[in-house]
């Protein structure tokens, strides 16, 4: 039997998983890293760890599934997007990585904004300037750390950094070369106009790839290490967020992917890209070749979830027993509004300094009304995505779900009832790994192409409807909660100031 191994280089930690050459899941292994966060609103890791976290993976996989390396005919990898992995002229590492959820960089996407032509800037990336993005890292290391930026010879993002140890070949993929904000997305090619406006060599960056494209093989070393053939195919990948539309089968225009990990997206596919200047939609390439999506983020999703079960509530409790007791708390949490700006927000505020609240708190709100209200909170955040992608012209009537937090029937309820769209599960919910696996697939030959093979592979098993009362209670709930953010963000902004 042949296997396909996709390796998902995410922010808690490496996922390997192996896929038959028929599409179905022969089981998968985590290992974990650690997050570094030296300073307030600052996320760091070690590509070391996640290199050495890849390879304590493969090795799992192979082991736990019985699988011989000589029967995985292709690797696919995909990951975290955004974050920095600064190499020097020898490919060794300079300094932790900047992650994705690091807010560090206000600053430098002030200088950005100020520095170039607005129009140039964003008909080039077609996306705004946000600290997560990989641009304003470079320019915060050359502000900060000299001695650093002296040294930095290559600029790449963690999973083109583990194909690079893999292979020995070092390139960019392109759905995630998207989101440095450094590449024009329509030509995918290397934007010199933001480059040389900036002061920034081009020669940092490696050369950009296709997502199912063969970018190398690997090494013998690397043979020996995990188990894997020498020779077998590696190919470019994509984003975790274009690899998690590929493995929840959103390749063709019209679908749409709603996922609901420790940050939130609301993604639609695209066969071109539209100049969206509302609200920090993003614009980022399709790991189909030559297509698109636009998707919005929400950074504490299950995060606030978790936060509050942490911080709110008993920490012991299951999540099972949690959404048990907002279960017990009618639509709306009895009057109570959750914002769920925990880590400032990104779609659709694009606002480092928000921070979460509850509002409408009485002596007569239980925690089952505030766990509730979290629930909701998030739903109502995602359904501002929902609505800057309608407003760009995505009129699609379902989401296809992914994540950890739409296991909950509650939540995937609440979702379809304040979206006003189908929430739908899939026959296999392994997230980003398992588009890295058909990605590899398509690369060794083994599929035709990126949307029939995921097309064949993932089918819809299930489907949410929004509530019809519920909906009626969120519609002017969520007119209210609308109202909050423009309330209270000067005195986000000054409290944040106080610190
Ligand atoms: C997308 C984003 C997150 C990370 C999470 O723009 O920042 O979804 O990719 O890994």
């Amino acid at each position: 039997m042949a296997y396909l191994l996709g390796l998902d280089i995410g922010t808690s930690g490496v996922k390997a998983l192996l896929m038959t050459e028929a599409g179905e899941v022969a089981g998968s292994v985590t290992e974990e890293y650690p997050l570094y966060s030296p300073r307030p609103g600052w996320t760091e890791q070690e590509p070391e760890d996640m290199w050495q976290a890849s390879v304590r993976a493969v090795q799992g996989v192979l082991a736990k599934c019985g699988v011989s390396g000589s029967d995985v005919k292709g690797v696919g990898l995909s990951g975290q997007m955004h974050s920095s992995v600064f190499l020097d002229k020898d490919y060794q590492v300079i300094r932790r990585a900047v992650l994705w959820n690091d807010t560090r960089t206000s600053g430098q996407c002030q200088a950005i904004r100020d520095t170039l032509d607005p129009e140039m800037l964003f008909s080039e990336v077609c996306n705004p300037v946000l600290e997560g993005f990989t641009l304003p890292k470079v320019i915060w290391l050359r502000d900060n750390e000299p001695e650093s930026y002296e040294k930095l010879r290559w600029l790449v993002l963690p999973k083109d950094y583990v194909r690079f140890r893999l292979t020995g070949n070092l390139a960019m993929e392109v759905s995630d070369a998207a989101g440095m904000l450094m590449m024009n997305i329509r030509e995918q090619k290397w934007s010199l106009p933001v480059l040389e406006g900036l002061g920034i060599s081009s020669e940092i960056l490696p050369g950009i790839i296709q997502s199912s494209e063969v970018a190398g093989t690997i090494t013998a070393e690397v043979a020996e290490l995990t188990g894997l053939a020498e020779g077998t195919p590696v190919v470019g990948g994509g984003a975790d967020n274009a690899c998690g539309a590929v493995g929840s089968g959103v390749v063709k225009p019209g679908r749409g992917m709603i996922s609901l990990g420790t940050s939130g997206v609301v993604l639609a596919h695209l066969t071109e890209p539209r100049l969206v200047r509302a609200g920090t939609v993003h614009m980022f390439n399709s790991s189909v070749p030559d297509e698109f999506y636009m998707m919005g983020v929400v950074l504490a999703a299950g995060l606030s979830l978790s936060w509050f079960r942490e911080n709110m509530s008993d920490p012991s409790e299951s999540y099972d027993e949690i959404t048990k007791r907002a279960a017990a708390s009618p639509a709306g949490s009895r009057g109570l509004l959750f914002l769920p700006y925990l880590q400032g927000e990104r779609t659709p505020h694009g606002d480092g300094n928000a921070r979460g609240s509850f509002v409408g708190l009485s002596a007569a709100h239980n925690r089952g009304d505030l766990t509730r209200a979290v629930l909701e909170g998030v739903a109502f955040a995602m359904r501002d995505s929902v609505e800057l992608l309608r407003s760009a012209g995505w009129n699609g009537t379902a989401l296809r779900g992914i994540g950890g937090g739409l296991k909950s029937p509650l939540w995937k309820e609440i979702m379809a009832s304040v979206t006003g769209l189908a929430v739908q599960s899939l026959n296999i919910d392994e997230g980003p790994a398992f588009g890295a696996a058909i990605l590899a697939g398509v690369g060794a030959g083994i599929f035709a192409n990126v949307p029939d093979a995921s097309d064949a592979v993932v089918k819809v098993t299930d489907t949410v409807e929004p509530n019809e009362e519920w909906q009626k209670v969120y519609e002017e709930l969520y007119q209210i909660y609308r109202g909050l953010y423009p309330a209270l963000r000067n005195s986000f902004h000054s409290l944040v100031a106080l610190q």
